[in-house]
């Protein structure tokens, strides 16, 4: 199968939860249970930026990688409250999530803030995970496909090269409701994604492009869903907080 083309990442999104003093109890407890994934899965840890300085330290050596779940576009300057690609460098972060649907729900990211956005982390040597999905209405009016390929378009406009990213699909119907969507749903999102990366670019890009699941993926659903051809790996809320149902999902992409 193509998937040995690609790196399996299995990336937990913390989204506004857990302080700073939570993180080294969560590694501690995670860590001897996913004992042997290196060189399987990578395993990224998305914290809020309170955290980020803690997860860098208690996952040190561990070979769990630390992610921020948004940065801005910009690199430095009169920007109150925001946090720069170089400033997540300098810490040693090494991916962040980018256009995640509550951002561009509740913040007004657009496909053209997620661009630029995901020129500045590339820019600054992170990896982007960008996020696209369609919401329940969009899906019952049935646009999903040319939703989903504008996004992703969106994303990649200017790039001459297919970049160093990860794609993550994240039906918005599905985001911390308890409904995943079925395997071969996601699947079938998943495979579009990469076709559209294979017409923007070539079909050996695509190959190698990581393309993630996220909506309600727990320690039940995600050995079916990781299973599928072109699900690279999982981008985990809620079942990310403990670190027994993380290591489980951790433990399901290492087969
Ligand atoms: P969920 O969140 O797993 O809690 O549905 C996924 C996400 O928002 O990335």
């Amino acid at each position: 199968m193509d998937k040995q083309y690609r790196k399996a990442i299995i990336a937990g999104n913390w989204k506004m939860n857990k302080v700073a003093s939570d993180v080294k109890i969560f590694a501690d407890e995670l860590v001897p249970l996913i004992k042997g994934f290196e060189g399987c899965c990578e395993v990224v840890v998305c914290t809020p930026f309170t955290s980020l300085t803690q997860s860098l330290c208690a996952f040190s050596g561990t070979g769990v990688c630390t992610g921020a779940q948004n940065m801005s576009q910009h690199s430095s300057g009169a920007y109150t409250g925001e946090i720069s690609g170089t400033q997540l460098k300098d810490l040693g972060v090494e991916y962040v999530i980018i256009g995640h649907s509550e951002r561009r729900e509740y913040y007004g990211e657009t496909d053209n803030s997620v661009n630029l956005k995901t020129k500045a982390a590339l820019d600054n040597a992170l990896v982007p995970i960008v996020c696209v999905g369609e919401t329940l209405e969009q899906r019952e009016t049935g646009i999903t496909y040319d939703l989903i390929s504008m996004q992703v378009k969106a994303a990649l406009h200017g790039f001459e090269n297919l970049p160093n990213l990860v794609i993550a699909y994240e039906p918005v119907w599905a985001i911390g409701t308890g409904k995943t969507a079925t395997p071969e749903d996601a699947q079938s999102v998943c495979k579009f994604i990469r076709e559209v990366v294979a017409g923007l670019y070539c079909n050996e890009c695509a190959r190698a492009t990581s393309i993630l699941y996220g909506g309600s993926m727990n320690d039940k659903n995600a050995a079916e869903l990781l299973s599928q051809p072109d699900i690279d790996g999982g981008l985990i809320g809620g079942a990310s907080l403990k670190p027994d149902s993380f290591a489980i999902i951790i433990n399901a992409a290492n087969g």
